[in-house]
């Protein structure tokens, strides 16, 4: 499924965003909204690796154009979100969804349902309320500050236990144990794991590099508490 899938998703993307890439590289340097994408051989590793399964949730924050969103419903029937804040990349996921369904139908083929979020996902409701029963979220924080993925880290109080995190970078500081110091940190709520992916993976380099597993295991700070006993 995969390799049609990616034959659909690159047709919709060649029809809808290659126009308009140059839109896409308007953001400010060095802020949050530095844009860079995922490609769908990556995106299908994760899927493949972590088992993501129809009857799950997938839940992308800061989404860009729609690409991990719509890929997730087609390749594997999930339930898929997304939440964008940049106007010009938003606008792009919204017409690549309506793409992507009229392709659908012209294939007689079916996908989970698509939902896109055009905002901040720090302040968006309707975002707190998936997380409650995500069961895999995409973080790409290459270019988040250490102010943004803080708040991210406190918005995980809201995922459920074994909920997988993939990030670009890790939210839990190397070499972080639990002591009696940070136990009320939310970072402790984090088993991360770091893994590598392939050269051609990313669209900001052709280089190889590293990704993080995060999940999350409230067992780790009952086990810290109750050694403390
Ligand atoms: C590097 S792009 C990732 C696009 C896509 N998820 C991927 O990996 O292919 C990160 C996106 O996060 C968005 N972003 C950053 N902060 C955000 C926020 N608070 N709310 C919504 N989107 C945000 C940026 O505008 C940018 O488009």
């Amino acid at each position: 499924m995969a390799t049609v899938a990616h034959e659909i998703l690159s047709h919709i993307y060649s029809r809808i965003v290659s126009p308009y890439v140059k839109e896409l590289r308007k953001y400010t340097a060095f802020s949050n909204n530095v844009y860079g994408e995922l490609l769908p051989k990556f995106v299908s590793r994760i899927f493949k690796e972590l088992e993501l399964r129809s009857d799950q949730v997938f839940v992308d924050l800061g989404s860009g154009v729609g690409n991990c969103v719509l890929q997730a419903a087609l390749e594997t029937g999930c339930e898929s979100y997304g939440c964008e804040m940049m106007e010009n990349a938003a606008e792009l996921a919204d017409k690549q969804a309506v793409e992507f369904q009229e392709r659908l139908k012209l294939w007689g083929i079916k996908a989970g349902l698509v939902k896109l979020i055009t905002g901040d996902f720090l302040k968006s409701e309707e975002i707190g309320e998936v997380l409650q029963k995500t069961d895999l979220l995409l973080v790409n924080n290459y270019a988040f500050d250490a102010e943004l993925n803080g708040n991210l880290v406190h918005m995980f109080l809201d995922l459920r236990d074994g909920t997988k995190i993939v990030s670009l970078k890790s939210f839990v500081p190397p070499g972080h144990t639990i002591s009696s110091h940070n136990v009320e940190s939310p970072i402790n709520l984090l088993q991360v794991e770091e893994r590598e992916f392939f050269s051609g993976s990313v669209s900001w380099t052709d280089a190889p590099g590293k990704y993080y597993v995060s999940t999350i295991d409230r067992g780790r700070i009952k086990k810290f508490l109750s050694s403390q006993e």
